[in-house]
């Protein structure tokens, strides 16, 4: 049987590269998204061949409906048709919401939550006719909770939880199941962006006493791209340490 493939968005972020590794070690042929012209483009590529992987690039700016159309065909064409799709794409603007600016609110919501409309929209159709599917979702705990000085972030994330759940009952007979992942506070390059001792703060507030690391989120991610995993749909799966229960 040919290898299933995996499209991961922002793939190659923290998170993004933990999803790509965990897919890949689970049998996916996976096509990595990132931005056209992404910079670090070729050193993670050289990064990941050295570490034995080796993906397949879909450059596509995820915020642009027609460029993800056509990103959709590449691949579907070049390595054949899309069996999982991660919706893992995501950037933080976070400000005060009495500072925060329209710019910063329209970055947020296109890129973390317009993206997962301009994918799952090509990409579902398909699953639907050969039924089977996984579409993978990555919310954040700061969606189920809200996150002082993230309105523009939780408000995105809370709305990827709606999507999910709306979307799992419509293709739930036919093999196709939506999930959404809420990951808490992993050590990554965007929460070692937040100030020190903010980030500090939050670290103390998290039973576990420590950040998540991205091959936990990654694992999990592997978990809901299987076989067994086909009765689970239109779930949020909270992985934060014990920050927050729900
Ligand atoms: N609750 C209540 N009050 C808070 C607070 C909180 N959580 N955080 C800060 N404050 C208070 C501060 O104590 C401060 O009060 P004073 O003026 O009385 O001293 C006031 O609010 C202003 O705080 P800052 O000095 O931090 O303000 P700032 O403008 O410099 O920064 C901010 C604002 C950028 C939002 C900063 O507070 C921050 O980075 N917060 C963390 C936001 C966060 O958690 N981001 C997550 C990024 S990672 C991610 O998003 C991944 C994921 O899915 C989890």
């Amino acid at each position: 049987m040919a290898k299933r493939v995996a499209l991961v968005t922002g793939a190659m972020g923290g998170l993004g590269t933990a999803v790509c590794k965990a897919l890949a070690q689970n049998g996916f042929t996976v096509a990595a998204n990132c931005l056209p012209g992404f910079a670090p483009k070729d050193e993670w590529l050289a990064k990941m061949k050295s570490e034995g992987f080796d993906f397949f690039v879909a450059e596509a700016d995820v915020t642009d409906y027609d460029a993800c159309a056509a990103v959709v065909k590449k691949i579907e064409s070049e390595i054949g048709p899309i069996d999982v799709l991660v919706n893992n794409a995501g950037i933080t603007r976070d400000s005060m919401f009495k500072k925060m600016d329209k710019g910063q609110w329209d970055a947020v919501l296109s890129t973390n939550l317009d993206s997962v409309f301009n994918l799952t929209h090509h990409v579902l159709p398909g699953m639907a006719d050969r039924g089977w599917g996984r579409v993978i979702n990555m919310s954040s705990v700061n969606g189920v909770k809200g996150q002082f000085g993230q309105a523009n972030y939780a408000a995105a994330k809370a709305g990827i939880l709606g999507f999910t759940k709306s979307i799992a009952a419509e293709v739930a007979k036919k093999g196709v199941t939506v999930n959404a992942i809420a990951p808490g506070y992993i050590g990554t390059d965007m929460v070692m962006a937040i100030k020190q001792e903010v980030r500090d703060a939050i670290v103390s507030t998290i039973p576990v006493g420590r950040l998540g690391k991205p091959e936990e989120i990654g694992a999990l991610c592997a978990y809901l791209a299987s076989d067994l995993a086909g009765y689970m749909t239109g779930a949020t799966l909270n992985i934060n340490g014990g920050m927050h229960f729900c």
